[in-house]
Order: structure tokens, then sequence, then C-alpha cells
């Protein structure tokens, strides 16, 4: 009988390929397919950053997104399109398990922070080994690269994504000691807008790919809205605390 192999889901940091963990580094290594999702005609960031370590040897195996935005025309909807693709994803994944190669997932960041990989876990990990690896999430690297300290002694913070509406963005945002906002890309105007409502505009700091090459640090009345990227996160710092 062929022992199943065993699926890995690894972080693989915020872009700077040295923030990948030696951990990491060696399960890649190891692994015999190495899985990546990726967007139609892209490289992808997750495998720009490991892309050095790969040896001719190990299998490749490319999860192509079918789509890339949330908005489809009718009848086609997002939710039913992506779950669709991450069952045939999954089954990908478990063919290779099934004859027994081990297959490595890597994720940009951390695979349990709005990690693709999650998606196959949850399909996956109650049939087969799995091990996950965390990495330096893009929050992290964020606010590092801002020089940014997220919270002090007993605050709490926040992270949010930019797709949430208006009024519910506000709310939270209201309530919080400290605040990452991810996923800004064309919710940008919306977030600015209820920072500017808030007042916190003047302590949000924002960031373009955090820690890759062609990272951007802007002062956040300074972004121009309409090419704010995917790739873009705003943090609002924790009140300093004079200790
Ligand atoms: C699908 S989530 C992936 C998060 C990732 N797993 C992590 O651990 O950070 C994508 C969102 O993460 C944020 N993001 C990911 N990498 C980033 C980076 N290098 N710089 C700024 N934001 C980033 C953006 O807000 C983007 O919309």
């Amino acid at each position: 009988m062929t022992l199943r192999g065993r699926l890995f889901g690894l972080g693989v940091g915020p872009g700077d390929p040295e923030l990948l963990t030696l951990k990491a580094l060696r399960l890649l290594r190891e692994a015999p397919v190495v899985g990546y999702f990726v967007a139609k005609g892209k490289k992808g960031n997750a495998f720009g950053i490991i892309e050095q370590h790969l040896q001719p040897a190990q299998q490749l195996l490319p999860l192509v997104y079918p789509v890339t935005t949330e908005v489809l025309p009718p009848p086609l909807a997002y939710e039913q399109v992506i779950s669709d693709f991450y069952d045939s994803a999954a089954l990908e994944v478990a063919t290779h398990l099934d004859a027994g190669r081990d297959v490595a997932v890597i994720c940009e960041g951390d695979p349990f922070f709005y990690g693709s990989y999650m998606y196959l876990h949850d399909r996956l990990a109650s049939r087969y080994g799995t091990e996950v690896v965390p990495g330096v999430c893009s929050m992290l690297g964020g606010a590092s690269v801002l020089g940014a300290p997220l919270v002090y002694r007993n605050q709490s913070l926040a992270v949010l994504s930019g797709v949430l509406p208006h009024d519910e963005l506000k709310r939270r945002l209201a309530d919080a000691d400290a605040a990452v906002v991810m996923k800004l890309g064309r919710n940008f105007p919306k977030v600015y807008a209820v920072l500017q409502q808030l007042g916190l505009d003047g302590r949000a700091l924002y960031v373009e790919r955090a820690t890759m090459a062609n990272q951007k640090v802007v002062p956040l009345a300074q972004v121009d809205p309409q090419s704010s990227p995917y790739f873009s996160l705003i943090v609002v710092p924790g009140q300093r605390w004079q200790g």
C-alpha cells in the first residue's frame, strides 16, 4: 500500500526573501511537489519569493485562479466560481498526496492569515497529515517598514478588511485602540473617507507592497485613490505610551 503524502502550508513572508523562515525553507526544499496560487498570466508573489530555492527535480503545481475580481457579470456568482475552483485545486493536490508525494503549498505572508492555503486545508486536513508553518504576515511586515509600533501595554488591535461597508468600518475603527486595514485597492477611497471622518487620517500610515523590492511608503493624503494596489495596507498605530 502506498503511504499517503503530507500536505504542508508554508508561509513565505510578505515579500523580502530573507523573511522566509528556516523551517519553511527546509520543508520547501524537501517537497517533491510545490503548489502555489497564482492569477492567470502572472508569476505570483509567493512564487517570486521562493523561486531561487527550487530544485530542477521538484514538480510545480500552479493553481490558477479563474477570476481575480469579486464582481462578475450575471449569472456568475464569485462565491460559487471560487468555491468550485478550490474544490478542483484540492482534488489536484489530493492526487499527489494519494500517490505518496508530499505537497508544499506556499503562501505569501502567513497561510492562516487571509491565505488561500486555508481553503485547501479546510478541504484536506481531515483526510491527510498536514503541517502549517507560520510566516511573517503583511501586517507585521508593514508595521516594521513604517516604523510604527502597533500596540502598547493593554491596547487591543483590530484587523479589518477594507471590503467592510462604510458604516461597519467606521464603527469598528471608532472603537479600536489600534488597527490595520487590509485589502485596500478599489476600497481605498471608502477607507480614507472613514479615517477622515474619524479624524484618524493624521495618525494612519500607508504602505504598498511592504518589504517587496518595489515597496512604496506614501503619505496617506498623497495616495492616488485610483491606483492604490491590492497589495497595500493601512496601519493606525496605538497611541504612544510614554513608558
Ligand atoms: C489575501 S490577503 C493575504 C495576506 C497574507 N496571507 C498575509 O499573511 O499577510 C491579501 C491582502 O494582504 C495585504 N498584503 C499582503 N502582502 C502585502 C504586502 N507585502 N504589503 C502590503 N499589504 C500586503 C493586502 O492588504 C492585501 O489586500
